[in-house]
């Protein structure tokens, strides 16, 4: 299971790191403790500019925009950093150099020096032996685990508090974290009641005969829609309401299943750290009919791929075959089986064969426990590549302040530390990113034959591309841009805003494809407004 690692604003980015190591979270240079030192330095030294302030008041200034429970022990971690910091400050040093004098950056035997901010004027390397020098002479305590720090210990132990707290009851291959909203065929008020003028109950005579359903969402990340505010990473944006909802943020692993394509059914209120429309197929399920009201589940689980999804996901899918409308289910795995952190990434990725093995059982398994009559429509993987054509030249958040970190250094530097989501789409090599998506359209081509041949009892089957492209492409035509679309800190993940257009996107191909996997409109929509009102809201 993923272990934390402190510091608050920064534990945040590692969540990256399990999306896709299938049970081996390997790393080099440092890895997870060197990115979160280096972003955190990073934003407090940036603090101390924007507020024109010293490292001390800086730290504290971070501090005091965390939730309350934090603030003592960031304090108290705040005060072993603060030397560092003031000294990189008055030095001119970058983060990265600094966090190699901390000790928990380091050059692995074999390796290059990381970093992500700008490599200082006398090289990189030159840098970390001058430190190096100045190390031995101070003899200074030397960390390597971040959460040995007093304090941050503290906020380590809140977080796994919180993360553990939620775990589903059985991990995924021990490679991540899951996230499950559960809701099951639960029409409160239409369940109750009996119906005046004939006697008989409300859900026999404005349900039946309407074809009722509900959507359940297997997937993962992205049907499960991860997203980390931008302003966390934002010297300029930090203040106390980015920080307001942290603990809730990350109980859900980070996910914002309740904004998604898939499952999408609030109205966004979360301000600031999340913007943008909401739509979902959900919501128009249950615009077409009612009846699906709170018929909805996401079981959409950071770093899922078709290994964990015969192994464990579909596996916690909850139907009553007996009882329970029949379902539409959709199964999405846009890019774990291409993506790892290895360096040798393609020898890493599913293999063809694996994949259709993976699928197959996932298919027969849901076949043992939906209802009769249900639908399934499996995505494909996307395009990749999309990724860094559309972002590769742009600023991240973290180099907001002084426009001095691209995308592709971001990219270069997880490779770097070898905890990168997906070292063949996240990439400045254009032969990897080639190599990565041909693999992915492999298994697109392995999805479209078992749809063809494969027959099912109790579903029936189709194959849909994931519409990551014509969602952009449509963007553009409006005026809009690619990069618009994606997701600002990890950039790997599409955005509420894609989430929203990808929902409409998807309905219409539905309707134009396979308009019976969505069921008729139920005639008694209108009267079940009237009656119910919003149903009971969720
Ligand atoms: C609704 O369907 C059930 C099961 O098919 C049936 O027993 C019942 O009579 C139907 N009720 C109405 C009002 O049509
Ligand atoms: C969202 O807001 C609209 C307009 O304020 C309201 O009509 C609707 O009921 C809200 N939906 C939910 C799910 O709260
Ligand atoms: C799928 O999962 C089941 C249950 O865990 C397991 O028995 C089966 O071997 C798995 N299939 C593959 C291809 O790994
Ligand atoms: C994948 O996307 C890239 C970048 O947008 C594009 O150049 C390439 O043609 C696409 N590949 C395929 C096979 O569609
Ligand atoms: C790019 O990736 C390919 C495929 O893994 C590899 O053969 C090649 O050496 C890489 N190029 C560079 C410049 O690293
Ligand atoms: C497609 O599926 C059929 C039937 O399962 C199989 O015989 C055939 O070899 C498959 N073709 C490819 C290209 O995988």
């Amino acid at each position: 299971m993923w272990r934390s690692v402190g510091l608050v604003c920064t534990v945040a980015l590692l969540a990256l790191v399990p999306l896709t190591t299938a049970g081996r979270v390997r790393d080099a240079n440092g890895g997870t403790n060197c990115i979160v030192c280096t972003v955190l330095v990073g934003l407090v030294e940036q603090l101390a500019q924007v507020y024109n302030e010293g490292a001390v008041e800086a730290l504290e200034r971070f501090c005091s925009f965390l939730p309350e429970q934090l603030q003592a022990p960031c304090r108290a971690g705040a005060e072993i950093f603060a030397p560092y910091i003031a000294e990189a400050i008055y030095n001119k040093e970058t983060p990265d150099v600094v966090c190699h004098a901390i000790g928990f950056c380091k050059v692995d035997p074999g390796h290059k020096a990381c970093h992500i901010f700008p490599v200082p004027k006398e090289g990189m390397d030159a840098a970390l032996r001058r430190i190096q020098e100045v190390k031995k002479m101070r003899q200074g305590r030397e960390f390597t685990d971040i959460c040995d720090i007093p304090g941050i210990k503290e906020i380590c132990n809140i977080f796994d508090r919180a993360f553990s707290s939620h775990l589903p009851a059985d991990d995924l291959d021990k490679d991540g974290f899951s996230t499950m909203k559960l809701l099951d065929n639960d029409c409160l008020t239409l369940s109750q009641g009996l119906d005046s003028e004939t006697g008989l109950p409300y859900e026999e005579v404005l349900c039946n005969g309407t074809e009722p359903r509900g959507l359940i969402l297997l997937g993962d990340s992205i049907g499960a829609h991860f997203h980390l505010p931008p302003q966390w990473f934002e010297a300029k944006s930090l203040n106390p309401s980015v920080f307001k909802d942290l603990l809730f943020i990350l109980e859900n692993e980070i996910d914002w299943p309740e904004l998604s394509t898939a499952t999408g059914h609030v109205n966004n209120t979360f301000g600031e750290v999340i913007k943008g429309p909401v739509d979902s197929i959900y919501m128009r399920l249950r615009e077409r009919n009612r009846c699906n009201h709170r018929d909805y589940q996401n079981i959409g689980v950071n770093g899922g791929r078709s290994g964990s999804m015969n192994s464990t996901i579909v596996r916690s899918l909850v139907r009553n075959r007996m009882s329970d409308y029949p379902a539409l289910v959709n199964i999405e795995l846009v890019g774990n089986d291409v993506c790892n952190g290895h360096p040798d990434t393609l020898a890493h990725m599913t293999k063809p064969k694996e994949f259709r093995n993976n699928m197959l059982d996932t298919l027969q398994y849901l076949d043992e426990v939906l209802p009769e009559g249900s639908h399934v429509w499996v995505s494909g993987l996307a395009n990749g590549s999309l990724l860094y054509a559309n972002v590769h030249d742009r600023i991240h958040p973290l180099g907001s302040l002084r426009n001095d970190i691209t995308y592709t250094d971001f990219y270069n530097y997880m490779n770097c530390l070898e905890i990168s989501p997906c070292s063949g789409w996240l990439t400045d090599n254009s032969t990897l990113r080639y190599l990565t998506t041909k693999r992915a359209f492999e298994l697109n081509d392995v999805l479209r034959n078992i749809t063809a041949n494969s027959r099912y009892k109790n579903f029936d089957l189709y194959y849909q591309d994931v519409p990551i492209d014509e969602v952009i492409a449509e963007w553009e035509a409006q005026g809009g841009q690619g990069w618009q679309l994606i997701e600002p800190v990890d950039g790997f993940h599409i955005n509420q805003l894609a989430n929203a257009l990808g929902a409409a996107h998807i309905w219409e191909m539905l309707e134009k494809d396979h308009p019976n996997v969505l069921g008729k409109v139920n005639p008694n929509n209108d009267r079940i407004k009237q009656l119910f009102g919003d149903q009971g809201g969720y």
